[in-house]
């Protein structure tokens, strides 16, 4: 296989883990290191929170939250090179941060409907690219026919210290345990994941760790990239 045939097949690198386990920023320089695109399949879930918000639909309430998923258009923006995520025609990037999102993304994540249309955009997206998508349940509900698979972890009190650098409260545990606990693509190790602990390794070590990994499972890609 030639460069040029490779360009038009999917590849995609899953990335899944818990909040703050630096999952974004080892994918987002991956992606970079590879030449590949980065999406951030959170950010997705946290549009829908606060589109969700923003016509006070009661986020605890299931059928109110799938009725409101149901009747809005999502979409991957491009801006350069970040995708994100647009729901009905309307750019959430500056709210998708808000204490308001943060405590209420969990339970509507945790929403079948919002799901199923979510993994949805995500599969479309990915169609034909090559992608590091970082998220919950990328490697094993969104792509689990992916061989590229990563879980990156760090001890609870190792996260709940770096959002609290990050000028964020978050309540750590609890999202865990929602996000863990759900019927509905939970977070979990997907089988043949490569599990690596964040927390004495920098990102650029992550990477490393990364790149080796793939290339041993035989991606080619462009190494002179940095
Ligand atoms: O990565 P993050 O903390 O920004 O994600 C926000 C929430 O979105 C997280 O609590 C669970 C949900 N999520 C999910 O359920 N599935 C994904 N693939 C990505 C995020």
């Amino acid at each position: 296989m030639n460069k040029a045939d490779t360009s038009s097949f999917t590849v995609v690198i899953a990335i899944d883990g818990p909040a703050a386990s630096g999952k974004s920023t080892v994918a987002r320089a991956l992606a970079a290191r590879l030449g590949y695109r980065f999406l951030n399949s959170g950010d997705l879930y946290r549009a829908i929170t606060w589109n969700c918000l923003s016509q006070d639909v009661d986020c605890r309430n299931v059928g109110a939250v799938a009725s409101a998923v149901g009747n809005s258009h999502v979409e991957i923006g491009c801006d350069g090179t970040d995708y994100y995520p647009v729901v009905d025609g309307a750019d959430p990037r500056a709210h998708l941060r808000e204490q308001v999102v943060n405590a209420n993304v969990s339970p509507v994540s945790a929403v079948p409907a919002v799901r199923y249309i979510l993994s949805a955009a995500i599969r479309v997206h990915a169609q034909g690219r090559q992608t590091v998508v970082e998220g919950r349940d990328i490697g094993s509900a969104v792509f689990p026919e992916t061989p590229y698979k990563f879980y990156i972890d760090a001890p609870a009190q190792v996260r709940q210290r770096r959002r609290r650098d990050q000028g964020q409260t978050e309540e750590i545990a609890k999202r865990d345990f929602i996000d863990s606990t759900r019927s509905t693509d939970p977070l979990t190790i997907a089988p043949g994941a490569t599990v690596i602990d964040t927390s004495t390794l920098d990102v650029e070590g992550v990477v490393a760790a990364m790149v080796e990994k793939i290339c041993a499972q035989g991606l080619v890609f462009d190494r002179t990239r940095r």
